[in-house]
């Protein structure tokens, strides 16, 4: 991995990072996608918001910080905004946390407009600046989803960084999230050269559009899984958005995720009761017994046990699970969800809880350590998404012997393969996306489980055999990183 004898200088500019400041699957991948690339020879480093709680999770994990002496400035709505450097180390992976009045509000704001959305531009201009204060500048910036396009943007359009110039990838985790709002005052404010404003460009029905600008600005952009690749390219997925990226497609790759497989560890976990292994399932039988009783449910119960770990948002198929939970009911199966998101599905769960109280559990919020009780204890994964780029939560439940139920889109058909193929599999898949074909899966999965307890384990253990690591994916960013360096 050189360039000349030195390593390739990569900044990861992202506002989510795990363990600090994960919402979703983006969160993972840049807590973990650095380390693997630093494995293989790659000098890359970190670039994040320190978002109101950041640095005290940082300090909880036991993490030593250094505060820069020089500071970070952009330029941006007619004033310098400046942000304090904290460099920490983590895992090995140098990280650069920015702390400013900027970032002291919502990761994610409910409502996009120009003061919402001016934090991200900021954060991109100071991720720009960065070199200066940690004298180390990066050969290229690899940029994740609407919140951190902006900087490919910058380079492309901006007054000032397009005489800098520089390479970006810009990697589209989500393509459902655009960040778009209205242009005035923000053409004006940002620094962006009038002409970035065009259907070409960063204009989108009269509206800003910033993902589309970081796509049609970056060197390249990849996506997260080889389908989601194809599947942004149709109007079907990504409606007027779908254009664009087609006529980008000589640029894009997709480079499936993988997991931080230390992280996710079933023999390692800490937050499980018991461990497991492949070799030793006993560990995961304490773990049922110990969901099944945090459920309040019959701790002896034979019952398949479906769980899910989501964000509830219509991507995640959850009509589809509220208008089939007599279907799963009927079938005699338990089912519990953890997660937090839109109210109609938070409110779908809580009723369907009370009104089946045995059966059906709804943990609502975001609970790290809780969800990995549910990856543990779990028999079945329920993940029914409408689209799903990747997917994380279908390749952990594989990891901890929980087996998906799934359907076949995005990267979920890249990770579960279907028992019923001649060549056999690691799960359950359904095509339609209606409750019937989810309830079809559920249903065999739930025939196998209760009818051929030996061919049941064997899918577990298809499942814990599979390899999530990021080895693989590493070397296909890194090949990217040195194509572009051609
Ligand atoms: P997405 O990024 O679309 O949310 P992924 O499957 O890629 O979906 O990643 C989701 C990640 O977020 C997984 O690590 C999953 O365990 C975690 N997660 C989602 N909801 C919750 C929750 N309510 N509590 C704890 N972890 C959650
Ligand atoms: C997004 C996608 C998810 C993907 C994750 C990490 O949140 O919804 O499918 O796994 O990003 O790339």
């Amino acid at each position: 991995m050189t360039k000349g004898n030195s390593a390739l200088k990569v900044l990861f500019v992202t506002t989510e990072l795990a363990p600090f400041s994960k919402v979703g699957g983006l969160g993972d991948v840049a807590g973990s996608l650095p380390k693997a690339l630093r494995q293989a020879g790659v000098d890359v480093r970190v670039v994040t918001p320190a978002w109101p709680g950041v640095l005290e999770k940082v300090a909880s994990e036991g993490l030593k910080t250094t505060t820069l002496k020089t500071k970070v400035f952009a330029a941006y709505d007619w004033r310098i905004h400046s942000a304090t450097v904290i460099k920490a180390d983590v895992k090995g992976v140098p990280t650069y946390f920015l702390k400013a009045e900027d970032y002291s509000g919502a990761q994610y704001p409910a409502q996009l407009n120009f003061w919402s959305a001016s934090p991200f531009a900021v954060f991109c201009m100071q991720a720009l600046e960065l070199k200066e204060a940690i004298e180390w500048e990066p050969d290229m910036y690899h940029c994740h989803d609407w919140t951190s396009a902006f900087l490919p943007c910058a380079l492309a359009w901006h007054r000032h960084y397009r005489q800098v110039g520089g390479k970006s990838i810009m990697t589209l985790h989500n393509v459902a999230y655009q960040g778009i709002f209205e242009p005035s005052p923000f053409l004006e404010a940002s620094g962006l050269e009038p002409w970035s404003f065009s259907s070409s460009t960063m204009e989108f029905y009269g509206q800003v559009n910033l993902l589309k600008g970081g796509i049609v600005a970056a060197t390249a952009v990849t996506t997260v899984s080889p389908t989601y690749a194809g599947e942004i390219q149709t109007y079907e997925s990504t409606r007027e958005l779908s254009g664009i990226l087609y006529q980008q497609r000589s640029k894009l790759r997709g480079i499936l995720n993988g997991l931080d497989t230390k992280y996710w560890d079933s023999e390692k976990d800490k937050l499980i009761p018991a461990r497991f292994s492949s070799k030793d399932l006993k560990g995961k039988t304490s773990c049922r017994k110990a969901l099944l009783e945090r459920a309040g449910f019959d701790t002896e119960t034979d019952a398949p046990v479906i769980v899910g770990v989501s964000r509830l948002v219509e991507q995640k198929g959850f009509d589809m699970v509220l208008a089939g939970i007599q279907g799963i009911l009927k079938m005699g199966a338990k089912l519990i969800i953890l997660g937090s998101g839109q109210d109609w599905i938070e409110n779908g769960l809580s009723q369907a809880e009370a009104e089946n109280p045995g059966s059906i559990k709804f943990f609502k919020g975001y609970d790290e350590p809780l969800s990995h009780l549910l990856y543990a204890g779990g028999d079945i994964f329920l993940m029914p998404s409408v689209f799903e780029p990747c997917g994380l939560s279908q390749m952990i439940s594989m990891r901890y012997g929980t087996v998906p139920v799934a359907r076949e889109v995005g990267g979920l058909r890249d990770t579960v393969f279907d028992v019923d193929r001649p060549e056999g599999g690691n799960g359950f898949t359904f095509q339609t996306c209606d409750t019937d074909g989810m309830l079809w899966a559920l249903g065999r999965a739930i025939g196998r489980y209760r009818d051929d307890k030996n061919a049941w384990k064997n899918i577990m253990l298809e499942g814990m055999s599979e390899d999530f690591t990021w080895d693989k994916s590493a070397l296909l960013y890194r090949d990217l990183y040195q194509d572009l360096m051609q």
